[in-house]
């Protein structure tokens, strides 16, 4: 027999939430910039990094590679990768963080070849990196995948040129960092136009680089020799903020978020508009009050400017309470509705069907043992469980450390009844083992 301690997070719902919140640098955005920093051979000084563990993952895989990474104060580090490692990149540091496979296009960047294993990240379906492989290929590069789940490639001279990315925020930026350093010029066709996609550019520049465009759907690069060092400072994670807004809204709480960038929430705004809530905007802060049971809506995720799939878990558990019944049609990820079961035990009525789900608002959702299958439906649970009646838990709550840092802190300044704590469960693996 083997007890194992699990760390859970308890919510005692029903309060609303109130006061203020402060957000931090966006997760997207760091990743992006933490790899951009393999592209010059001097110092980089970045801030408004956040303490979560995708970004500590990151970091970590830069030290392993032989980067010094001086952590200056909470929110800001040092890194410097002049004596960077060229050589393979295991399955080991790649496994917990999508964003490793940004060491691809930077270090095909810096070096003109790169092995890195096939990254791991959240489980959204099938994600397959076919797109960044292309877009290597249009600036020249040989691809070979090898054993291990290995991708090599290697290129005799990076070259500018054309290359089309069908809309992949992950492949504009792996090319991005691959064509700073090419020979000519590179022209990204059917770029993402997300904020994040914009915040590396801005980085890059200030290294020297000359990227423009950045935020349409033409990206175009003038490859330069070398970059060099900068101080910059990632923007606010649009994703943390419109988590907290959902959850003021869904809790019918009176909440100002504090450090953002108002039209990086313009999408979400305009949804928790639509369902009776009101939102104030100021020059780095959004007051959300919902005073009443919110409405119904229809939410179609698309890329940005459209609504971000990384808020619709978020917006299923807000409409899960919202009068009426409510659309919610994914069309960025093919398996993104699994949270719905979760839901389903608290006494959601919902109906999945591909990657459409009907909800039937209900007036109330009552507290219940519930999984956080991946980051942002991790989110969708706390937020359900703050606006629920009872006590809810919350497990595989590493997911959401991935993005949101202190998470329970920041809920508890705003008057939510919620803690983490440690609990001790009975290993049925084990068990089995054992019976075997
Ligand atoms: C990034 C974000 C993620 C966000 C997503 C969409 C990071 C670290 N992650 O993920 O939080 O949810 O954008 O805004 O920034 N696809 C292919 N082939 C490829 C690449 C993508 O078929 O080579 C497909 C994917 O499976 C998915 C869709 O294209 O269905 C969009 O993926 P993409 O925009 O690349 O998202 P990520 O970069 O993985």
């Amino acid at each position: 027999m083997r007890w194992m301690n699990l760390e859970k997070i308890f919510i005692n719902g029903g309060t609303p939430l109130r006061g203020e919140v402060f957000v931090g640098g966006a997760k997207n955005a760091v990743l992006a910039l933490l790899a951009g920093t393999i592209l010059t051979k001097s110092t980089c000084r970045l801030e408004n990094i956040p303490n979560i563990s995708d970004v500590s993952i990151m970091l970590h895989i830069l030290h392993q590679l032989g980067a010094e990474v001086r952590r200056v104060d909470k929110y800001a580090v040092e890194i410097n990768t002049k004596y960077f490692d060229s050589g393979e990149v295991p399955y080991e540091l790649t496994r917990h963080c999508r964003a490793s496979c940004y060491l691809l296009g930077a270090l095909l960047g810096r070096f003109g070849h790169a092995r890195v294993a096939m990254p791991g990240g959240c489980d959204l379906g099938i994600r397959p990196i076919d797109l960044h492989i292309r877009g290597f290929e249009m600036l020249g590069a040989t691809v070979t995948f090898e054993k291990n789940a290995i991708i090599s490639m290697q290129s005799e001279q990076i070259l500018g040129g054309p290359t089309h990315v069908e809309y992949s925020v992950g492949a504009t930026i792996n090319v991005m960092l691959a064509a700073v350093r090419a020979s000519g010029v590179t022209v990204i066709e059917n770029a993402a136009k997300e904020p994040h996609v914009v915040d590396l550019a801005n980085f890059l520049n200030s290294c020297g680089a000359d990227v423009r465009g950045a935020g349409t759907d033409v990206i175009k690069i003038h490859g330069v020799k070398e970059l060099h060092g900068c101080e910059y400072a990632a923007i606010p994670d649009q994703i943390e903020a419109g988590t907290f807004m959902a959850a003021a809204a869904a809790t019918r709480g009176h909440v100002l978020v504090r450090n953002v960038i108002p039209k990086h929430l313009e999408s979400i705004s305009a949804k928790l508009l639509e369902c009776g809530a009101t939102v104030e905007e100021f020059d780095d802060a959004v007051l959300v009050c919902a005073p009443t049971r919110l409405q119904r809506c229809n939410i179609k995720t698309m890329p940005h400017p459209g609504f971000p799939t990384d808020m619709q878990p978020q917006f299923g558990a807000l409409l899960a309470m919202a009068q009426g019944t409510s659309i919610l049609s994914e069309s960025v990820f093919d398996n993104r509705f699994r949270y719905m079961e979760q839901l389903l035990r608290m006494g959601a009525q919902v109906k999945v069907d591909g990657k459409v789900a009907v909800i039937e608002g209900v007036e109330q959702l009552s507290g219940a043992q519930v999984k956080a299958y991946d980051l942002r439906a991790g989110a969708a649970m706390v937020i359900a469980g703050l606006a629920a009646q009872g006590v809810t838990e919350v497990e595989s709550i590493a997911y959401i450390d991935r993005g949101y840092e202190d998470i329970v802190g920041k809920l508890r300044g705003l008057g939510a009844d919620v803690a983490r704590r440690d609990v001790k469960e009975y290993d049925v693996g084990e068990d089995a083992r054992l019976a075997g």
